[in-house]
């Protein structure tokens, strides 16, 4: 199976997210965890961006062993050094520059030509590969830029050194066969692309960041880029633990295999959610609360039945103990019976049948019933018998 690396840019990308502003000690954290998720890269930051990037950038490339740490910069000689700096003591170092090739960005934003962006493209190349062996181009708005550009400009970066070529959807533009087509043409086309990888980096401005990141595996892809929770500028970036799990439960359709250990799923999940202070929505896939619970009685009484009736993935491998049922008005009784076993209530059948009429009333009051009322409804039965 084609081995697809993972990119982790929390502490970058995810850190850009508004409202989130995690410190040293939260960053070494996370980074921890992310290694033990298995990530093949951690991009630890922008160190010419402030000096508490740098030092971030440079605590996690000394003290966090087992992955590669990259560090962002611009085009520019003095964020390429600043990234060096910070890099110095990392076991894998890989240094990620970018500059943008869309139109508007390079006349508005660039105020360059087409022509000076591929030379300065080149020279940031050339710069970085002075210090480290490992270096990642990414074309900023790659899919609003014109395809024969991005493989002139890729094709020249390629010849300059670069390990790796990122093509991101930096506004969450781009539609799933659309982002395929785009890398099929570029791969098909640039001299030395075999000798490289390809990388895809999803913004979900469209609520499209993992679709498209998938749809860019298909395409051939060797490397996707994201954040746990999909957290990141504006809508986010592509959320990595649905990536992870998508290729997994997926791998007949997608035939290509992760370092991921998925089984840390929902701790990296949580200690992210806790250490940013975002909230992960309870109907999120994957990680969610509810991502494994039932209400329905049609549901509960199949996943009792057999749990792959409506369960796609089972819950042990995103690291969680158990599928959830969860009482409501949509339960049956075959759930009502579990929940009493559960709780360790044995009843008659009549006493079954009184319980059950008893809790059908309550679902009228109460939207989700918890197993305390449960036992409520048994105190009250037994001391009104
Ligand atoms: O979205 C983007 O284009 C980026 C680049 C800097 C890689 O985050
Ligand atoms: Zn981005």
């Amino acid at each position: 199976m084609r081995r697809v690396e993972i990119f982790d840019t929390t502490l970058r990308d995810g850190e850009q997210s508004a409202g989130v502003n995690l410190h040293l000690p939260e960053k070494l954290e996370i980074a921890r965890a992310l290694v033990a998720y298995g990530v093949d890269t951690i991009e630890a930051g922008f160190p010419a961006s402030s000096p508490e990037d740098f030092r971030s950038v440079q605590a996690i490339a000394r003290e966090v062993r087992g992955v590669r740490v990259a560090a962002l910069a611009r085009s520019l000689p003095a964020d390429i050094d600043a990234a060096y700096e910070a890099l110095r003591e990392a076991e894998e170092p890989r240094i990620h520059v970018f500059i943008a090739t869309s139109p508007i960005h390079m006349e508005y934003k660039l105020r360059l030509s087409p022509d000076a962006v591929v030379e300065r493209a080149v020279a940031s190349v050339l710069h970085a590969k002075r210090y480290v062996s490992d270096v990642e181009w990414s074309a900023e708005d790659a899919t609003r830029s014109d395809w024969d550009f991005l493989v002139r400009i890729v094709s020249a970066v390629i010849a300059a050194g670069a390990t790796v070529v990122n093509l991101p959807d930096t506004v969450g533009y781009v539609q799933p066969e659309e982002y395929a087509a785009m890398f099929r043409y570029i791969m098909e086309r640039v001299p030395g692309a075999e000798r490289v990888k390809f990388s895809t980096h999803c913004h979900d401005d469209l609520g499209l960041a993992v679709a498209n990141s998938l749809a860019a595996v298909r395409a051939g892809a060797t490397q996707v880029e994201g954040t746990i929770n999909g957290i990141g500028e504006r809508a986010g970036n592509a959320a990595l633990e649905e990536i992870g799990v998508a290729l997994h439960v997926r791998r007949d359709f997608y035939g290509v295999e992760t370092g991921l250990n998925l089984r840390e799923t929902v701790r990296v999940s949580k200690l992210v959610s806790r250490l940013t202070g975002f909230p992960v929505p309870p109907n999120k896939a994957v990680v969610g609360a509810n991502a494994f619970a039932h209400e329905s009685g049609i549901h509960q009484d199949g996943v009792l039945k057999h749990a792959a009736t409506y369960e796609i993935m089972s819950p042990e491998l995103v690291g969680l103990s158990s599928n959830r049922l969860v009482l409501g008005k949509h339960s049956g009784r075959h759930a009502f019976r579990e929940k009493l076993a559960e709780l360790g209530l044995s009843v008659t059948e009549a006493e079954f049948e009184e319980l059950f009429r008893a809790f059908k009333e309550l679902t009228g009051k109460k939207k989700t019933i918890t197993d305390d009322d449960i036992l409520a409804l048994a105190f009250d039965m037994a001391h009104d018998g």
